[in-house]
């Protein structure tokens, strides 16, 4: 698909299928979501605030079609780029309510914020709604800890978030609202759209962008643009236009293909897609791998988690990743692909330096294998941040103890923000493997944990708090694991 540029997408707004030409309508193919509405006349209700995922003034619905059904996610629209909506639905807050003539009618979440006084100034109040939308399109009866995490990635300057909690918990059930009543006509135009198109490639103003839907396909392109920088959520990729200004010359998108998307498991293994988000990862395994989700609860906000993905995260191999320490407790594997075929490789031998990895070239990341743990094995994560939400980790660690008797048979103690990469105490686990899991065993840890690393200090914390708070996290485990 090189070289035969179609340079157009098409997703529905408005009820309608929008035809967008990139070089007749002179936008870069990584123009945001974001700065595309605001260019219309009647979606500027979506506001910048932060252009970096952290206020939640931009966010909109995403309706896609899922296994015969439409799905709506809460995303920030400064993350996205254009071309990453082609086939969606995308829905602003001037799409709630309904118009008949003069006539208007708020939508349920509207009248919800209005009858609670949810909204002062009213510069966060579409991004508060289109929340509060995702909520009310999702969750039956949410309860206040289901409403904080829906509305976690919302700033308020002015009006105090218990007015806007309450609209919340007071939401009426969906029983069919007009989206609901909709989805037919919807349903057919995702239909007409994916006849329209499959694979998307646009060269418009010195940018190339690939959207390839299968594997082989964005291989292919990666042989042939061995410059390429792969997405796939886009959310950190995206801060280097909005925030670096940086000219992202050739993007080749992953994010429609589905074949990454797949979750499934063996006897012994969870396999994650590489391209599943870090919601659907949510979803899959809240049941199955509970820690996975003690992890994924404090992550970011539920617009950025509808977006990232867990590849790109660990692709990113930042030393402040929050999936990293656990992946390396829990002893994950990684599946790459190039076009010469696939190689596995653990995620401790793959993360090779600060924000290195052993990637080559050539290579995307397809899938990561977690492998189930025995009985008699523990995982748990903590995260240190100076917010419980949207906040990035001061330390974080993931830690593994295999007990047998009392007596440490394995342990892994692994942490993020405490070295240039996400790295364990080698030390401190081998002092500890065949001791008493006893509290003086780990006093003794403690003393050797805090001299192990050399901890940076910066603004989110200091060396000294550093090292005290990885060497607590162990103490912290050993209350939690104590016989
Ligand atoms: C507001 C905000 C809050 C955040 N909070 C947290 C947090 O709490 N904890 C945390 O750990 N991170 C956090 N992040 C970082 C970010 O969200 C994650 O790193 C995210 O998981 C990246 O995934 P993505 O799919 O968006 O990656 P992208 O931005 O698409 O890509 C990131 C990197 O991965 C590469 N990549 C992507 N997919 C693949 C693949 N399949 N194969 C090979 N390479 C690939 C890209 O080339 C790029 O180098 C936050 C970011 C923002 C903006
Ligand atoms: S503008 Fe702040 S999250 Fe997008
Ligand atoms: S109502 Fe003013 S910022 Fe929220």
């Amino acid at each position: 698909m090189t070289g035969d540029y179609n340079n157009t997408i098409q997703f529905i707004l408005d009820n309608k299928i929008i035809t967008v030409d990139f070089n007749k309508e002179r936008l870069k193919p990584t123009t945001t979501l974001l700065n595309y509405l605001r260019s219309l006349p009647n979606h500027k209700g979506v506001k910048e605030g932060c252009a970096e995922g952290d206020c939640g003034a931009c966010t909109v619905v995403l309706a896609e079609q899922q296994n015969g059904k439409i799905i709506y996610k809460a995303v920030n629209s400064c993350l996205v780029f254009l071309p990453m909506i082609h086939g969606k639905q995308v829905i602003t807050v001037e799409n709630l309510a309904e118009r008949d003539g003069k006539e208007v009618e708020l939508h349920p979440v509207q009248v919800a914020l209005i009858e609670s006084d949810g909204t002062q100034c009213g510069f966060c109040t579409p991004g508060v709604v289109m929340s509060l939308f995702g909520l009310y399109k999702n969750s039956k009866n949410p309860d206040r800890a289901e409403v904080e995490e829906y509305l976690g990635g919302n700033l308020c300057r002015c009006t105090g978030y218990q007015p806007i909690l309450n609209a919340g918990i007071s939401l009426p059930k969906d029983e069919g609202d007009l989206f609901t009543e909709n989805e037919e006509h919807i349903l057919e135009l995702y239909k007409e759209i994916r006849g329209n198109y499959k694979n998307i490639s646009i060269e418009a103003f010195n940018q190339k962008y690939f959207q390839p839907t299968e594997v082989d396909d964005a291989l292919q392109i990666l042989e042939d643009n061995p410059d390429a920088i792969v997405i796939s959520g886009s959310t950190d990729i995206a801060l280097k236009q909005t925030k670096k200004f940086e000219l992202l010359e050739t993007l080749i998108d992953l994010s429609a293909i589905d074949s990454l998307k797949k979750f499934s498991e063996t006897d012994s293994e969870f396999i994650l897609g590489a391209g599943m988000t870090l919601e659907s990862i949510k979803t899959e395994l809240h049941s199955k791998l509970p820690v996975f989700n003690e992890m994924l609860k404090i992550f970011a906000s539920k617009q950025i988690r509808n977006l990232a993905t867990l590849g790109g995260n660990i692709a990113s191999a930042s030393p402040i990743s929050d999936t990293l320490p656990l992946l390396f407790a829990l002893n994950a594997k990684l599946r790459l692909v190039a076009k010469a075929g696939e190689r596995e490789i653990t995620i401790q031998n793959f993360i090779t330096g600060y924000r290195k990895t052993d990637l080559g070239k050539n290579e995307i990341i397809k899938a990561i294998i977690i492998p189930k743990q025995k009985q008699n094995v523990t995982t748990k994560f903590y995260k240190v941040s100076k917010r419980k939400d949207v906040d990035i980790s001061s330390v974080s660690a993931g830690l593994t103890i295999e007990l047998q008797n009392g007596i440490i048979k394995n342990i892994i103690l692994a942490f993020g923000g405490m070295a240039e990469t996400t790295r364990r105490a080698e030390k401190t686990e081998e002092f500890l493997i065949n001791k008493n899991w006893t509290e003086d065993s780990v006093e003794k840890a403690m003393v050797i944990l805090r001299e192990e690393f050399t901890p940076i200090t910066d603004a989110r914390a200091g060396e000294e708090y550093r090292r005290n708070v990885a060497a607590n996290l162990l103490m912290k485990l050993y209350f939690e694991t104590k016989i």
